[in-house]
């Protein structure tokens, strides 16, 4: 087919997602909705095969129940992940959010090694008992979210959702305040999924306060009567 034309990007993008093919829509929608939170996932296989791996389409849809998402692919040779297989088998896994403290460590077990070799042992993760599911805790991991599967929910052949309730939150000392749960984010420090080989660390913050409806009008009325005013002046 020949090339088109070179469009700049002045002229800004409007386009049917049919009309793009997989590999450049996978780079336009991964590259739009970011930043992305990651999910380190630990998972045990039926025979005992401790498994983990980084996984981006994630994010908490609801506290009670606490439900977590994963969007998991098939290998780009269409076979099954081992983490959606353990997932599938077991129905028990553990999250561990990403942060700068972990992200080079967890990018080594995205690496597809052949399945005698451990992703854990390669990237010197150490593990420590998870309390309520069998797959265990990586114990350099600020926080850790041990989930049961809930369901699977298949998009195409090689896409699932996979939905876990969390059963289990535990974080390391210094990042959540244990009488009134604030987290400490600049203790926490989690990293961000942008696209390709890209990452973000938590830039700078600040706040917006959600007004309530009477805020709002109050805050309107004071904005009117100031304008008002300078008309006079
Ligand atoms: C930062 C990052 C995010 C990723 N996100 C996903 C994802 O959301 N879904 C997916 O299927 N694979 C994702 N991958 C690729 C998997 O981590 C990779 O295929 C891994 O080898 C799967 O391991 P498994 O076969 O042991 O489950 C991601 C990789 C990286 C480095």
């Amino acid at each position: 087919m020949p090339k088109p034309p070179h469009t700049p990007i002045e002229i800004g993008l409007d386009i049917d997602p049919d009309d793009l093919g997989q590999r450049d829509l996978y780079k336009l929608v991964c590259g739009l909705v970011v930043p992305r939170p990651i999910a380190l996932t630990t998972t045990m296989s039926v025979n005992g095969v401790v498994n983990a791996a980084p996984f981006s389409f994630f994010n908490i849809f609801s506290e009670r129940p606490a439900v977590v998402a994963l969007g998991l692919n098939s290998k780009p040779d269409g076979s099954i992940k081992d983490t959606t297989r353990n997932i599938r088998e077991t129905g028990e896994y553990v999250i561990h959010v990403v942060t700068q403290s972990i992200a080079e460590k967890a990018n080594v077990c995205a690496t597809e090694f052949p399945s005698d070799m451990s992703e854990i042992d390669i990237a010197r993760f150490t593990l420590k008992p998870s309390l309520v599911v069998s797959p265990p805790t990586i114990a350099e991991a600020p926080v850790a979210l041990e989930c049961r599967l809930m369901s699977i929910t298949p998009l195409s052949p090689v896409r699932n959702i996979v939905l876990g309730e969390v059963v289990r939150i535990r974080t390391a000392p210094g990042i959540v305040d244990p009488e009134r749960f604030h987290v400490d984010i600049s203790a926490y420090r989690p990293v961000a999924r942008l696209f390709g080989n890209l990452y973000a660390r938590l830039g700078e913050l600040f706040e917006l306060k959600r007004l309530t409806y009477s805020e709002w009008q109050d805050k309107e009325a004071t904005k009117a009567a100031k304008e008002t005013d300078s008309v006079q002046d």
